[in-house]
């Protein structure tokens, strides 16, 4: 494997990344680790990640000498070269500006990390850095410099260590996966075997291992991770599996019966279908508060699967979808310290249940999750469905939460789905959906006066949810949406488009 330490870097994440999709095992970890961790992780190569800070800054982090000791090859990257180049006694200075931004790269040597370049052939790389290496320390030497950038990448090559000031991981330096292949291949010696199908293999045997002869529960969303942590859980125990998914009646049209279609021809009896929509619809009754919404729906989710746990018996373990994002222990993930709005999907049990965890996926980003559910079977639909919030259609009818109003805004939602898919853009957005508000307004509809519902229609780019922005759909999709919703959806009278991005706003409107 290759280890990749963090120092706060925006595009961490791409690094390990783009080592993986070379079929190569990799994990991100804080740049603060302990070298005794190192020693347990055992990896072929490691890799210091980009930062924000300069390495002049007071308190600017560092590594400790002995994990640069380890007697494994190092990679820098940007801020990651200049903390391998002043602990090997070289200079580096503030950068009279900073540059950011494409650059040419001339290559000085094309052994190694620039294996396979040519000497002299400018290659476009990306730049963002403030720093600038000013000295080599010595043994090392300069392998590619720019125009700005006198030594734009060195080696030792007795050590097996290099530092590029540029950012191979990230799509603006077009040939940067060579150079990221260079290293794995070449120099760290790593041999392409972690795939999908390996992935499969190693972790139904884990899950056998784990479990023994008890018996999991897995709490079904129909979303893609828990979907997939699902049938990857029954693919190693079969029938000791028991999944619950509950119908907590703020789905959208046809959804209950599609997931329960999908997994009870696939899990057989190991799924259970609980339909708690009239309990959780009368707990809603009145209530106009978003937060208040989301804990009244987040307990009554836990109430309602502890009894249906209780009934199906001795259960040990509880598999959960937590993806690899939720649990890097990375410096750049410093979360909002208040809260925004209370998430909550069915991660809030373990605490309250007592049950052991199984957490399949936490090795995976999203994409993978989804090449793993595929190899699995899944159908395309439900891997390549968009995210769909725990609380469901509660936080997109603003105000009170009724039968009526949810009957509105299924029928605009899934015209909105079927317009996104007929464009074809449905899968190229994060998310597309539509949100009751809780105004009327006046309209004319032939010769009569309406005072009807407004519906907003939602559609956002995005790449984790964590920022978002708004899509500007064409004039005639926006068109054909709102006609249809007006003309079809019986009590609307007026469609708008949000054009907010996150921040300041949120993509859920509630
Ligand atoms: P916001 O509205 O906070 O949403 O910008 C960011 C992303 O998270 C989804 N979302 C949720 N997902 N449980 C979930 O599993 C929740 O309570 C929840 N609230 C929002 C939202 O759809 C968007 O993709």
């Amino acid at each position: 494997m290759i280890l990749v330490l963090d120092f706060g870097s925006q595009y961490t994440q791409l690094i390990a990344r783009r080592i993986r999709e070379s079929n190569v095992y990799c994990e991100i970890h804080p740049f603060s680790i302990a070298p005794d961790k190192i020693a347990e992780l055992n990896p072929e190569g490691i890799i210091l990640s980009g930062g924000p800070a300069s390495v002049y800054q007071e308190n600017a982090p560092k590594v400790k000498r002995e994990i640069l000791d380890v007697g494994v090859p190092f990679l820098g990257i940007c801020y990651g070269m200049g903390v391998i180049n002043l602990a090997s006694g070289g200079d580096v200075a503030r950068a009279d500006h900073r540059e950011y931004g494409p650059a040419d790269l001339m290559i000085d040597s094309d052994a190694d990390l620039f294996y396979g370049f040519k000497k002299n052939d400018p290659v476009r790389v990306w730049m963002s850095h403030g720093d600038k290496m000013t000295a080599v320390p010595s043994g090392w030497s300069r392998i590619a410099h720019s125009g700005n950038s006198p030594i734009a990448a060195f080696a030792d090559p007795t050590r097996r260590f290099f530092g590029v000031q540029f950012h191979p991981e990230v799509v603006h330096t077009p040939r940067g996966k060579e150079v990221l292949d260079n290293f794995v291949f070449r120099i760290c010696g790593c041999k392409p075997d972690w795939t999908m199908e390996h992935f499969i293999e190693t972790s139904v045997q884990k899950i056998r291992d784990q479990v023994g002869n008890g018996r999991v529960l897995c709490a079904l969303s129909g979303g893609v991770d828990s979907s997939v942590a699902a049938t990857l859980v029954h693919r190693a125990i079969k029938d000791r599996l028991v999944c619950v998914f509950v119908n907590n009646g703020l789905l959208r049209e046809g959804e209950a019966e599609r997931v329960c279609q999908l997994f009870s021809e696939r899990f057989g009896n190991s799924f259970h279908y609980v339909d708690a929509s009239d309990t959780f619809l009368s707990d809603l009754s009145g209530i106009e508060d978003p937060e208040i919404k989301r804990k009244k729906i987040g307990y009554k989710f836990i109430e309602v699967f502890e009894n249906q746990a209780e009934k199906l018996g001795e259960i040990d373990f509880l598999a959960q979808g937590t993806l690899y994002p939720d649990v890097i222990e990375s410096v750049s993930f410093v979360g909002p310290s208040v809260t925004i709005k209370s998430h909550h999907n069915v991660g809030g049990l373990p605490s309250v249940m007592k049950l052991k965890l199984i957490e399949p996926l936490r090795e995976l980003f999203k994409d993978e999750v989804r090449i793993l559910g595929k190899e699995l079977g899944l159908p395309h639909e439900m891997i390549h469905r968009q995210p769909f919030p725990g609380p469901g259609l509660a936080i997109r009818i603003l105000g009170q939460v009724t039968e009526e109003r949810l009957k509105i805004l299924r029928a605009a939602d899934t015209i909105v789905w079927h317009e996104m898919r007929a464009a074809g853009l449905y899968e190229k957005v994060w998310q597309s959906f539509a949100v009751l508000l809780p105004i009327k307004t006046v309209g004319v509809m032939g010769d009569e006066r309406s005072y009807e519902n407004v519906v907003a229609l939602r559609v956002v780019e995005s790449l984790d949810g964590m920022t978002a922005d708004w899509v500007p759909l064409p004039a005639d999709l926006l068109s054909r949406i709102s006609n249809r919703i007006i003309n079809e959806v019986r009590g609307v009278n007026r469609v708008v488009y949000d054009i907010s991005s996150k921040p300041p706003a949120t993509i859920e409107w509630e």
